[in-house]
């Protein structure tokens, strides 16, 4: 049988990665609160938090949620509401409600264990390329991609690449990857590394790049270039207007179905609103009809403004009165008195109000 040589790195490959791993041994971010960790439960979690969060941000949520949650079992026999409750405050909630079920999966089906395999880890719930690469590479040593936007740009640059597609990209990766191979985990991270300290968006410090001797984009002169921008349209806004009801000391709220937006966290009854009618008239109709409640809506407390990934919200709250009428809702809702606020998870943009203004601590 015909034999072929192994693949060999490509020397200019071995350079970037050598270079590479020398400068993540001396200046690797010391902020990253799970490096070292080899729990691969810990690095998963870890790794889902940082998807849309900034490291330094996830770092204490990071350490309180091992806390509670240490171990993947915990997590799986966990009530929904508390494992919300921890991330209060993270976003993008459905991050947290699909960490559970990949952890209820990863009892069910891999006997408690973190799957090793991309392939097994991209089917667990929340888990994309990029977590199941990070979790593949860092947690198992294996040589698999993990491309976040710092590393996409540093590759981006590395290798003056046009448009960066995610197929450029996990060949530009798996290629420093065949040249550092003990190091896998190693060599992902210092790419996401060098992206946050050196290789910045605006104001890259190239003079102090390990890599920029290599650097392609540095050579053409097109570093400000890469990777292209993405054009982004402005996202739309939707007005709303939302309902402070008191009856006696009590306050309604009402859970967010658990498969939609900011699912499974509680908030108050609310109405999209149009322009047609006023705010207070809006909202005592969808009192009325949606909620099954006669109440007498007053004063405007605040307005409250918010940034979703895919349009921009701004609520109109208002206080109300109940008068008469019991909540007719699918959702399962709530009338809590004062001091009750901290045991439910709301979204992050209600806490202030709720702290100023619902029920002042
Ligand atoms: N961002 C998300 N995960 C990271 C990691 N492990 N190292 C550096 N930056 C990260």
């Amino acid at each position: 049988m015909a034999s072929f040589p192994k693949p060999r790195p490509d020397p200019g490959d071995s350079a970037v990665a050598a270079s590479l791993l020398e400068w993540f041994d001396a200046r690797r971010r010391d902020d990253v609160a799970w490096r070292g960790e080899r729990d691969p439960y810990a690095i998963l979690v870890a790794e889902v938090m940082a998807q849309q969060t900034r490291v330094e941000t996830a770092a204490p949520y990071h350490r309180r949620f091992m806390d509670r949650f240490p171990d993947v079992r915990t997590l799986a026999e966990a009530e929904e509401d508390e494992v919300l409750g921890l991330w209060e405050g993270l976003g993008y909630y459905a991050r947290a409600r699909n960490l559970r079920r990949a952890a209820r999966r990863v009892v069910s089906e891999y006997g408690g264990r973190i799957p090793r395999a991309v392939s097994e880890l991209r089917t667990l719930p929340g888990v994309g390329p990029y977590t199941a690469g990070a979790v593949a590479s860092v947690a198992y040593g294996l040589p698999e991609p993990a491309v976040d936007g710092n590393a996409r740009r540093v590759l981006s640059r590395l290798g003056d690449l046009e448009t960066a597609s995610p197929s450029e990209l996990d060949r530009a990766a798996r290629n420093l990857l065949g040249a550092a191979p003990d190091r896998p985990g190693d060599v992902n991270q210092a790419l996401m590394d060098l992206g946050s300290a050196v290789c910045t968006p605006r104001g890259p410090r190239c003079g102090a790049c390990p890599l920029s001797n290599r650097c392609q984009a540095l050579r053409r002169g097109t570093v400000g270039q890469r990777p292209a921008r993405k054009r982004r349209a402005r996202s739309p806004e939707r007005v709303e207007a939302a309902a402070v009801v008191r009856r006696g000391g009590r306050v309604l709220v009402l859970r967010r179905p658990s498969d939609g937006l900011l699912g499974g966290l509680w908030d108050f009854p609310s109405v999209r609103l149009s322009s047609t009618t006023t705010t207070a008239a809006a909202l005592t109709s969808a009192l009325l009809e949606r909620y099954g409640l006669d109440c007498r809506v007053g004063e405007e407390i605040r307005v409250l403004s918010h940034t979703f990934s895919h349009f921009r919200l701004r609520l109109a709250v208002h206080g109300a009165r109940w008068r008469s009428g019991e909540v007719a809702q699918r959702r399962p809702h709530r009338w809590v008195g004062a001091g009750e606020f901290g045991d439910l998870a709301f979204p992050a943009y209600l806490r202030r109000l709720i702290d100023e203004d619902v029920s002042p601590r």
